[in-house]
């Protein structure tokens, strides 16, 4: 299926990349796309672990690999899962590092949709601005 609305060819790409999931403890596979304001996308996929807590979340996969592109600002994520499941807390935290206003589109398998923002799903986060002095500025000057 290709559209042209944005949202939905988001949640097209969390739904492939959820293909891809290794979830052979949980069976149960997510699916993450991430959009940049560049313009470029990142999918991720839930990845298990023999070692349970060692598991990754879809979404932290989607986002580790666009902060080791280089990108820092995000406009939208999509979920895919068979429940519509939504981010786990950790994955809300680390989503917040990169700001609050970023959409969060949660999607079922079929025509199950949800749009919230990232400071919806974490009402009053702690994020760099919290610290006395915010600290990903000094190491973004070694960029
Ligand atoms: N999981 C995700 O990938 N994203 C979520 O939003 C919720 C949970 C994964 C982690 C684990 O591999 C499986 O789903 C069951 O918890």
């Amino acid at each position: 299926m290709s559209s042209k609305d944005p949202i939905e060819e988001l949640i097209a790409l969390a739904k492939k990349a959820r293909n891809q999931a290794y979830a052979p403890y949980s069976r149960f596979r997510v699916g993450a796309a991430l959009r940049a304001a560049s313009g470029r996308v990142y999918s991720g996929c839930n990845v298990e672990n023999a070692s349970y807590g060692l598991s990754i979340c879809a979404e932290r996969v989607a986002l580790f690999k666009a902060a080791c592109e280089g990108e820092r600002t995000f406009t939208a994520l999509a979920v895919v899962s068979e429940t519509m499941a939504s981010p786990c807390g950790a994955c809300r935290q680390v989503l917040a590092e990169f700001g609050l206003d970023t959409k969060v589109l949660v999607a079922d398998l079929e025509d199950g949709r949800e749009v919230l923002t990232v400071s919806d799903l974490l009402p009053a986060a702690f994020t760099p601005a919290s610290l006395p002095r915010p600290g990903p500025e000094h190491q973004e000057e070694d960029r």
